[in-house]
């Protein structure tokens, strides 16, 4: 089958350029670090163009597909800009994903509202940005949102979040559809929330069901098995209450390649795989085609990124293992201590020097867990090189702190040799902006 753009380790326009240095979008990656600082996030406009036109591609054979990106993996106005003009929706899970994709200029109509514990300040600011639809997990949201609905005399257009039962092989922290999760309905509550917004409910229109298996995954037989669930579902409704219900969200999830160790299938492949289960459960229950929603992240943002660090001290220990510091670390990047997640490095300014060392990668973070790269083998190292970090794009920024007041880096999104800042550095005075003083201290 195909390949497609999430298999691949590094940004699609990575090379190394006359200057012997790594290039990513036409920009040496050297020059980046040199004129806006490190660390610094890099994003691959073409990347992304690329994971997007294959998601289009391969869900063409579908007719009725809503495609979403989960805001969760990366959100910034410039992301949901180019997203939005990708022709993909959000899915987002917070008033400030709201804000940004609003922001951003996105139609609100392809917006969908997910979370476990929703405000009444979010489910208001979506009710009152119209977004398109609001994916229920629980029954105290259904009560709190057929309220704010009927202050407003509007209608909340809904999706029933539901957890499938399906486990799936990834790390446990981001496993969600398995029965014992926090997210959405057991199967064995839908019919009561149903039932509830037939009788109770009236300004609750639901259109659907959701689920979402995890993230990270590497099988395909899980959304198989997901969307013939989901049909079921629809089906037995239909029998039961006459409610033709005609969408189902499948969620998120793909994976993508961290190091040579991951195999991800493509996305030609997942889309075979859900439009065959789409088909062949659609036959088999006796319902109309649904609509599909996807709402993939870090499939579509993970590989365009990457993060520069510049290299600093290092220690050796004796008889035992390097350790070199780079001038970021788990702020920026907590995946490996969250999750003992691997990434692949090289040093841009020597991307063709033959390793001749093993080092682990420390961030520069007082925690002795702040480890970026376990054991990396990696040219002879001098002071100010500058490591390159693949793989960065989702879930890095979204998950950044100023942990020891450091300042969260700047973005920079390349593309044809030109490079634009879309989230400028925190200054200092950034970093004090928000606190006070009270005057009995002062
Ligand atoms: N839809 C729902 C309802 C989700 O909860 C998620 C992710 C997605 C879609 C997008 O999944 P993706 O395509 O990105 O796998 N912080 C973790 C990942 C947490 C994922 C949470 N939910 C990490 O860094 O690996």
């Amino acid at each position: 089958m195909r390949k497609s753009t999430n298999q691949s380790l590094k940004p699609v326009t990575t090379r190394i350029n006359n200057n012997g240095n790594l290039e990513i979008g036409g920009c040496d990656l050297v020059d980046l670090a040199q004129k806006y600082g490190t660390p610094l996030y890099v994003l691959d406009e073409a990347t992304i163009r690329s994971v997007c036109n294959d998601y289009k591609e391969a869900f063409s054979a579908y007719p009725k597909v809503n495609m979403m990106y989960a805001s969760k993996a990366l959100c910034t106005l410039a992301t949901s800009a180019l997203l939005s003009k990708e022709g993909f929706g959000f899915d987002v899970v917070s008033s400030g994903e709201i804000y940004t994709v609003y922001k951003a200029g996105a139609p609100m109509k392809k917006v969908l509202f997910n979370g476990n514990n929703k405000s009444v300040d979010e489910l208001t600011l979506a009710l009152d940005l119209n977004v398109g639809r609001i994916s229920v997990d629980n029954f105290l949201e259904l009560s709190l949102l057929n309220e704010i609905a009927k202050g407003k005399n509007k209608i909340a257009n809904i999706l029933l979040r539901i957890t499938p039962g399906i486990e799936c092989h990834t790390h446990e922290y981001i496993q969600t559809g398995h029965l014992d999760s926090k997210f959405g309905f057991d199967l064995t509550q839908i019919d009561e929330a149903v039932e509830l917004i037939l009788t109770e409910y009236k300004n609750i229109k639901l259109h659907g069901l959701h689920a979402h298996i995890g993230s990270q995954i590497f099988e395909t037989k899980v959304y198989y098995d997901e969307i013939e669930i989901l049909v079921k579902e629809l089906a037995r409704l239909d029998e039961k209450f006459g409610l033709k219900l005609d969408e189902i969200n499948v969620g998120g999830g793909l994976g993508v390649k961290y190091t040579d160790k991951d195999l991800p299938p493509s996305t030609y492949e997942i889309a075979d795989v859900i439009i065959k289960s789409l088909n062949a459960s659609v036959e088999k229950y006796g319902i109309e085609p649904p609509t599909l929603f996807i709402e993939p992240g870090r499939s579509i943002i993970s590989t365009a990124g990457v993060t520069l660090y510049t290299l600093g001290s290092s220690k050796q220990v004796p008889k035992g293992k390097t350790y070199q510091a780079v001038d970021g670390g788990m702020a920026d990047n907590p995946r490996p201590s969250m999750y003992k997640a691997d990434y692949l490095a090289e040093i841009a300014d020597k991307p063709s020097d033959n390793p001749v060392q093993t080092v682990t990668i420390a961030g520069r973070f007082c925690e002795s867990g702040d480890i970026l790269i376990r054991e990396i083998n990696l040219p002879k190292i001098e002071e100010g090189d500058i490591l390159c970090v693949f793989n960065t794009g989702a879930y890095n920024f979204s998950m950044a702190s100023n942990y020891n007041r450091v300042s969260r880096p700047e973005m920079v999104l390349v593309n044809n040799s030109q490079s634009d800042i879309i989230v400028k550095r925190e200054t200092l005075d950034d970093l004090v902006s928000k606190d006070l003083i009270p005057d009995r201290l002062k």
